[in-house]
């Protein structure tokens, strides 16, 4: 969590007032900070190539906006992509293809086709995309991902490590895939793992380093093939509570160079998505109704989880504040819950905050990772703006949708116009 400023009783993003933007450009409103996000990225880059040369791939499926990948591209970063989207997106941006690796699951023909068009590095997800990636090219630069048998995560629905779930090649049949790779003409670039996402124990990291360098070894020992790159994965949390604290980068970049000391490995790969962009980014939600119950005290905002999904679907925690009484002493419980017709549509259960009033802007914080980019148009709702903050001075990055938008791609047949 950020700390932020106030003028007067107004929350300030970057030096913007949160109501000015709120009436600017509408709400919701998702505000994305400039200088955190360049912070952000100079930290996790700065604390692993501290130790060890590190090449730092920014996992894009936590947010594509084409204004926050250029940044990046500035910054220096290379990208993780997981659909024919993301790659677009990102060489939309400004990334040459050698700077992307696609790590899919459940990869067409037609997605591998495209990749190889486009000359971007692939990540294999198992032996059957393998062989059907080298029935179009086996001379394409790939690596391969493994199940290391190590996951973590801030929910069962994000651990993606353990032994058993749909990615990567069993770890007992890592080699074995590597030996295919080779008798089908590839020459193998890199070895790659993921345990999961939102941890920060320096030790999951260091295991399941130490998982890919004793592969690594094998493989070299075995087969003769000398890998260039070990890639952990992504995964390093955020505080999203005020009592959390922060990710000690340098205890997990230390505790990640420590085994690979001696190894022969040259180059590290990291894959952070959460840690880049989830605090860059607040939402800013107005206050429709103010709704007492004999149970509770509802504030019923204009975002639900069709703008952000995570409370909903993971109970994830989001810390809100009242920007247009930013630092007002807190009177009241609230439960902060959206526009959609489900009891399952909420922000912010059992919220301390000062007394509201319908017109009122809440804040949000912490949504750059996995906010808009899994929103969606559920209750046939528009998605909306995004706008970034510099020098004190608000850029829109992306158009709020209007309903007209909605209607785009659909069709009525004719006969049923009768
Ligand atoms: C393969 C891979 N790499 C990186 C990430 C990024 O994780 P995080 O945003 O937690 O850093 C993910 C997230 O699911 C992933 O699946």
């Amino acid at each position: 969590m950020r700390e932020f400023q106030k003028r007067k009783d107004n929350m300030l993003i970057g030096g913007v007032s949160a109501a000015k933007l709120a009436q600017r450009f509408g709400t919701p409103l998702m505000v994305t900070d400039e200088n955190a996000l360049r912070e952000n990225y100079r930290a996790i880059s700065g604390a692993f190539n501290a130790v060890f040369p590190t090449r730092v791939n920014y996992a894009c499926k936590a947010n594509t906006n084409l204004a926050i990948l250029r940044i990046l591209e500035q910054e220096g970063s290379c990208i993780d992509a997981v659909s024919i989207g993301e790659v677009e997106s990102c060489l939309k941006a400004g990334f040459s293809p050698d700077r992307i690796l696609y790590t899919g699951v459940s990869v067409s023909d037609e997605e591998m086709r495209m990749l190889v068009e486009r000359k971007v590095p692939i990540n294999v997800d198992s032996v059957g995309q393998l062989r059907r990636l080298a029935a179009i090219d086996f001379q394409h630069p790939i690596s391969l991902r493994v199940n290391p048998d190590v996951g973590s995560g801030h929910s069962q629905k994000v651990i993606t490590g353990t032994k058993g779930a749909k990615f990567g090649i069993p770890k007992e049949d890592i080699v074995q895939a590597f030996a295919e790779a080779v008798r089908l003409g590839f020459s193998p670039k890199g070895l790659h793992a993921h345990t999961g996402s939102g941890g920060s124990d320096p030790a999951v990291f260091g295991k399941v380093t130490e998982v890919l360098v004793a592969i690594f070894e094998k493989v070299r020992a075995e087969l003769g093939i000398d890998l260039e790159f070990l890639d952990i994965g992504g995964g390093i949390s955020i505080p999203y509570r005020p009592e959390e604290l922060r990710a000690d980068l340098g205890a997990i970049a230390t505790e990640v160079a420590e085994k690979l000391k001696g190894s022969g490995v040259k180059q590290l790969v990291i894959e952070p998505g959460r840690y880049i962009v989830a605090d860059t980014t607040v939402l800013l939600t107005r206050v429709n109704d103010v709704k007492s119950t004999p149970v509770k005290e509802y504030l019923l905002v204009d975002a639900g989880f069709n703008t952000l999904i995570r409370p909903a679907f993971y109970d994830s925690y989001h810390h809100v504040a009242v920007a247009t009484k930013f630092g007002e002493q807190a009177q009241m419980k609230y439960d902060v819950a959206g526009p959609l017709c489900e009891s399952g549509d909420y922000l912010a259960k059992e919220r301390y905050l000062p007394r509201v009033d319908v017109g009122d802007i809440l804040c949000v914080y912490d949504v750059g990772a996995y906010g808009y980019s899994m929103s969606s148009n559920y209750n046939t709702r528009p998605r909306c703006a995004e706008v970034l903050v510099a020098d004190r001075k608000s850029f829109l990055i992306r158009e709020r949708e209007e309903i007209k938008d909605l209607f785009r791609l659909q069709k009525i047949p004719s006969r049923l116009n009768k």
